[in-house]
């Protein structure tokens, strides 16, 4: 009798869960084929921080076309934090009144209309770091309303997020995305602290691996409660990594720093390195008032190209002498990347005999064997063609400062 009256108590409760009609199955993956390539773009973080407003993004646009970056490959227009409003009765998301009076979706209107692409941020925590809404209870509801506006692309950010694991909160965001329909890139901002490269390709395009960067070469900013990484720190911080990348799924070492103060050889060297570790390149500095040495180091395509290498495969470091560290990236086509970096103050002689050994690249197994084949050599900051691996490369590379090449192999 007992158990009889227990079955009855259990079919009776799953047929009160179906008569609720709960039978919609999330779907927590992300959109599949976006960022096959490392994303590239402009965001307003690390020059302008909170001070943004719809005449400083749409000037941004003008000058990503005039200034012939969208023609290098940039493509997105990322508002970072403090663009926020206030919520409404019905909780619904509205942008800064004064700071953007025409409208998301008229901004995004006016970015698509340049043929560039638009992107939002926000929060998995209940504020923004910048103590704007977040939209932790409303993440169905805010990726609603940015695919009416149009957004292409969302930076989820991890600060007030008490309580919540980045797993679970960057699958919701995720599963919110899908439901509204409208593909976008997601950037998940966590910071490294959940290990986002073990779960976030399956959820996301991108994933931050560390905290901040900050605009200097090899420093540690304290600013109390919390740290901030030069360009070197967050290098090092990549070690052990690579495996995790791939196409549409990337290490995402922090938004770049060039032109924003360091000299124009950190800036190359920052921008090398990152290009060496298919980093997504989001320029941070004011496009609209760039020097020609910034303008000619965001914009040099051949670096770029190494980059967004349609292999995907991330560079790792082959080996360090002194100062100078000899990094490797195998590109499509059996061609390769090296470059060598000086994090030194001093000037250093690079003297590389290609013949020396076989390399081959443990995670995809691609091999340079210049005793049986020999590769022409592009110096890709001069432009120049630089012989062959026939003979050994001697040459120097200035204090932190970069000598990189390309290795074409000619089938
Ligand atoms: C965090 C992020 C930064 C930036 C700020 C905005 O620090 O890591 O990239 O988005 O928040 O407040």
């Amino acid at each position: 009798m007992k158990k009889i009256k227990l079955l009855f108590a259990v079919l009776g409760f799953a047929a009160s869960a179906y008569s609720q009609g709960n039978n919609y199955t999330q779907d927590y993956t992300k959109y599949q084929g976006l960022a096959l390539t490392p994303p590239m773009g402009w965001n307003s973080w690390n020059k302008f921080a909170c001070n943004v407003d719809e005449n400083l993004i749409k000037q941004v646009a003008d000058a990503m076309v005039s200034s012939g970056m969208k023609d290098a490959g940039y493509t997105y227009i990322n508002i970072d934090d403090c663009w926020h409003g206030d919520r409404d009765q019905q909780g619904f998301i509205h942008p800064d009144p004064k700071r953007f009076p025409s409208g998301m979706k008229a901004l995004a209107d006016y970015i698509h209309s340049k043929g560039l692409k638009m992107g939002i941020y926000s929060d998995a925590g209940s504020q923004t770091c910048g103590g704007r809404p977040g939209s932790r209870g409303y993440e169905f509801q805010d990726a609603q309303t940015y695919a009416s506006w149009g957004i292409d692309y969302l930076k989820y950010d991890w600060c007030n997020t008490e309580g919540l694991r980045g797993e679970g909160a960057y699958k919701t965001i995720a599963a919110a995305l899908k439901r509204a329909g409208r593909p976008m890139v997601l950037s998940i901002c966590e910071w490294g602290t959940d290990k986002p490269w073990t779960w976030g390709s399956k959820v996301g395009e991108l994933w931050r691996t560390t905290g901040d960067i900050y605009n200097c070469f090899d420093c540690i900013k304290d600013n109390g409660s919390w740290h901030a990484n030069g360009v070197m720190k967050i290098l090092d911080m990549q070690k052990g990594l690579r495996q995790y990348a791939g196409p549409g799924h990337w290490n995402d070492p922090d938004m770049l720093e060039v032109g924003n103060g360091m000299a124009t050889n950190e800036d190359r060297a920052h921008f090398s390195m990152w290009c060496m570790i298919a980093a997504p390149l989001i320029a941070g500095n004011d496009i609209r008032n760039m020097s020609a040495q910034t303008a000619a180091i965001l914009k040099n395509k051949e670096v770029i190209a190494v980059d967004q290498d349609p292999m995907g495969v991330q560079g790792y470091q082959y080996s360090v002498k002194d100062s100078v560290e000899t990094w490797l990236k195998p590109l499509q086509g059996g061609d390769w990347a090296i470059c060598f970096l000086n994090r030194g103050t001093k000037a250093q002689k690079v003297d590389f005999d290609w013949k020396s050994e076989v390399i081959t690249d443990t995670l995809s197994k691609a091999v340079l064997d210049a005793q049986k084949q020999v590769y022409t050599l592009r110096n890709l900051w001069t432009m120049k063609d630089a012989g062959t691996t026939k003979s050994p490369l001697k040459g120097e590379v200035a204090a932190h400062d970069v000598l990189m090449l390309r290795l074409h192999h000619k089938n």
